[in-house]
């Protein structure tokens, strides 16, 4: 008797615990119709965003770049990359067309917790004094011509409302970073303020979004780059636009009619987007609510934080996890999106890697086959839903450029379409990035995929940060001349 019931209150959970993630699955359908829906929603926000300034959720920034780099910039230029859980320091000795990148050394920190939430001050004394020990160790493969000051070309990876290429105020903070008293500052004036109370002398020639500095280090490689995305703890998008096409833009019509757009895309919002109860939870509970809800289906940081929460709900309703709730599986993203994509990608019969997880970071003692296969179910509809979402971004962007479909240039040659991928999500989550890939090809259809690539531009973003600095050197017409 003993034995049957158990079946029987077994049964009854797993047909409970189907049912959530079933209807889980369903919430987070994203059938290619409504990816062409949303793909259009982002080509009509673009169009708002461009016309007027707060026209659109999105955001659509000037970034004050009329011209990438071409492969003339040399010398020695140095670049700060801060925007996710590290930030990171470089310097590039460039040599022209034939030098290219003659040298490189950078230097990764990791930023402690409380200086994500604290003051603007501590934070970015942290950032100098990091800077100034790493301009200390430069040695004399490095050459900085006599009376020269260095440059700088500062990454700063969130909403900056841009006055010129090396100055603007921040809009707003994002990824869980929340400092009191930088909102509504120049940024480089900040940064420039901590650099002098560590000593240096340094100027900071170019101040891009992490988006922009990798479509500059993208163009840098290869010619036909024309967008950027980033898919890390957080996404967003830039490409090059033509200056005729952004009714906002009232100054002076740069030479190259062209002008880099920080779409700061992870704001965008739409009624087609798929959002569940547990994508409203984790918003109406984050540093952030109501903002950047397209990053918060989509990115790094927040992945990993849905699963936890459809995990929770199932421990709470269903017992799934045994009679009493772990603690552990309280507590707010202490499941990473890294974690689910190891359990994710987890390819032994028993799912021993999906065990060991749920053991070590969730406190999960022991679990059936069953349940994990059930949690790689979790991951993967969540995963699915985020790159096919990104995908349809992207789509979108395609549209907008007119790339979407076949065209044909000159002597009827096909126009080869270039985006530079950025980010940890992208870049080790592997069945996000192929998910991501056959999504946009489904949407592209077989023969306009055939004219669009997708590069991971690994660390452009820094290269090009510091491209930038370059051609917006000090210094730079005293060469020409
Ligand atoms: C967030 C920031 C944005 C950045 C992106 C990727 O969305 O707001 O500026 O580009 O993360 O790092």
């Amino acid at each position: 008797v003993v034995v049957v019931r158990h079946r029987m209150r077994s049964s009854g959970l797993w047909a409970r615990a189907a049912a959530v993630v079933r209807e889980l699955e369903e919430r987070c359908a994203t059938p290619i119709g409504k990816l062409r829906q949303i793909a259009d929603a982002m080509t009509v926000e673009m169009h708002a965003g461009l016309a007027s300034e707060g026209g659109s959720k999105l955001k659509m920034l000037l970034s004050y770049v009329d011209n990438l780099p071409t492969g003339d910039e040399r010398g020695l230029f140095y670049a700060l990359d801060l925007g996710g859980t590290n930030f990171r320091v470089l310097r590039v000795q460039l040599g022209g067309k034939e030098g290219r990148v003659a040298k490189q050394e950078y230097e990764e920190v990791s930023i402690p917790p409380h200086l994500m939430v604290g003051g603007s001050h501590e934070l970015f004394d942290f950032i100098a004094s990091a800077l100034a020990q790493f301009i200390a160790s430069e040695s004399d493969d490095f050459h900085l011509p006599d009376g020269r000051q260095r440059e700088l070309g500062f990454t700063f990876s969130f909403p900056v409302k841009q006055s010129s290429i090396a100055s603007g105020a921040l809009i707003k903070w994002t990824k869980g970073f929340a400092i009191d008293g930088t909102v509504g500052e120049d940024v480089v004036a900040e940064l420039t303020r901590a650099l002098e109370r560590q000593g240096l002398d340094m100027r900071v020639s170019a101040l891009v979004n992490d988006t922009i500095g990798t479509l500059a280090g993208g163009r840098y490689d290869d010619n036909d780059v024309v967008a950027a995305v980033i898919l890390g703890t957080g996404t967003n998008a830039a490409y090059v636009e033509r200056a005729h096409a952004i009714p906002k833009w009232h100054g002076l019509l740069p030479k190259s009619g062209e002008m880099v757009i920080n779409m700061e895309w992870g704001n965008f919002r739409s009624s087609h987007l798929p959002l569940t109860d547990y994508d409203q939870d984790l918003d109406f509970e984050s540093l952030n609510p109501g903002e950047q809800i397209y990053e918060k289906l989509i990115s790094g940081m927040y992945l990993g934080e849905i699963v936890r929460r459809v995990l929770l709900r199932l421990a709470q309703e269903t017992s799934l996890f045994g009679d009493t709730v772990p603690s552990k599986l309280e507590v707010p993203f202490i499941l990473r999106t890294p974690h689910m994509s190891a359990m994710h990608h987890d390819t032994s019969p028993d799912l021993k890697v999906v065990g060991a997880k749920l053991k070590e970071v969730l406190g999960i003692p022991s679990t059936s086959l069953k349940t994990r296969k059930m949690v790689v179910g979790i991951c993967d509809i969540v995963a699915r839903r985020g790159a096919r979402l990104a995908a349809a971004g992207i789509y979108g962007i395609l549209k907008k450029l007119g790339r979407d479909s076949v065209s044909t240039e000159g002597g009827g040659s096909k126009q080869r379409t270039v985006i530079a991928m950025d980010g940890g999500l992208y870049e080790h989550y592997t069945i996000f990035r192929e998910c991501l890939e056959s999504t946009l090809r489904e949407m592209l259809g077989e023969a306009a995929s055939a004219s669009i690539v997708i590069k991971l531009a690994n660390d452009g973003s820094g290269i090009g940060a510091a491209l930038l600095a370059a051609s917006h050197s000090q210094y730079l017409e005293v060469e020409e001349s």
